[in-house]
């Protein structure tokens, strides 16, 4: 039992004066502190998005059901070959509006005749009820929407694919309120 006591003391008083010792080293003002974890000390400042900041996707990665874009130069390749997927309804057309008064309307105006409230702040856009773009298909406005055209930014980043072409078939009503054929007139009469 003594002993044991014995033991214990000694070894505290070790303990003691390896305590007393460190604390002695640091007083001295030429050396730093003693630093735990530098590395969290020194921590690389990395902004969010920049590269490293999160574990990189693979090369090539794209998210579920996203089609990466094909004709990013050539318009009338994507005019060709890429077809509306979306059927002309009600929540489509609905849809389409809210999407097109949030990011079109500024600058081609409410009823796509280019107008909208940035102009002449920004130069006039061109009216969407030209023949040119009435003769258009869906897949060339799809491009346009998804690149951009001359001052016209692309809004790929902002405006999700299946939004595109709901925005493309409020635009063709757009078009066709201004135009109506006699069906359209026939059938607006009929529900009146
Ligand atoms: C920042 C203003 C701005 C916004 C927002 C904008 N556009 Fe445009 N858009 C323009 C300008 C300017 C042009 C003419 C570009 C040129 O000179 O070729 C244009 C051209 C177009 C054309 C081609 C017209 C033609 O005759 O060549 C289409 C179609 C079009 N825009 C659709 C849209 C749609 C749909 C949206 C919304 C998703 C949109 N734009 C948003 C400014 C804008």
């Amino acid at each position: 039992m003594n002993k044991m006591i014995k033991n214990i003391t000694a070894r505290t008083s070790l303990v003691l004066s390896a305590m007393s010792l460190l604390a002695l080293s640091s007083c001295r003002s030429d050396k730093t502190n003693v630093m735990y974890m530098p590395s969290m000390v020194f921590s690389p400042a990395i902004k969010a998005q920049e590269l490293g900041s999160m574990r990189p996707p693979v090369a090539g990665t794209v998210p579920r059901g996203f089609q990466p874009y094909q004709f990013a130069n050539d318009p009338d390749a994507a005019g060709r070959e890429l077809k509306n997927p979306l059927r002309r309804t009600t929540d489509v057309l609905a849809r389409g509006k809210v999407m097109f008064e949030t990011y079109c309307m500024v600058c081609h105006g409410v009823a796509a005749e280019g107008d909208g409230s940035i102009v002449p702040k920004f130069p006039r856009p061109p009216t969407l009820h030209s023949d040119k773009v009435t003769q258009w298909t869906d897949g060339r406005i799809y491009h346009v929407i998804s690149i951009g055209q001359n001052l016209m930014p692309s809004y790929a980043s902002q405006i999700d694919q299946g939004d595109r072409w709901a925005i493309i078939h409020y635009v063709r009503a757009l078009q066709r309120s201004k135009n109506p054929t006699a069906e359209d007139l026939k059938s607006a009469q009929l529900s009146q």
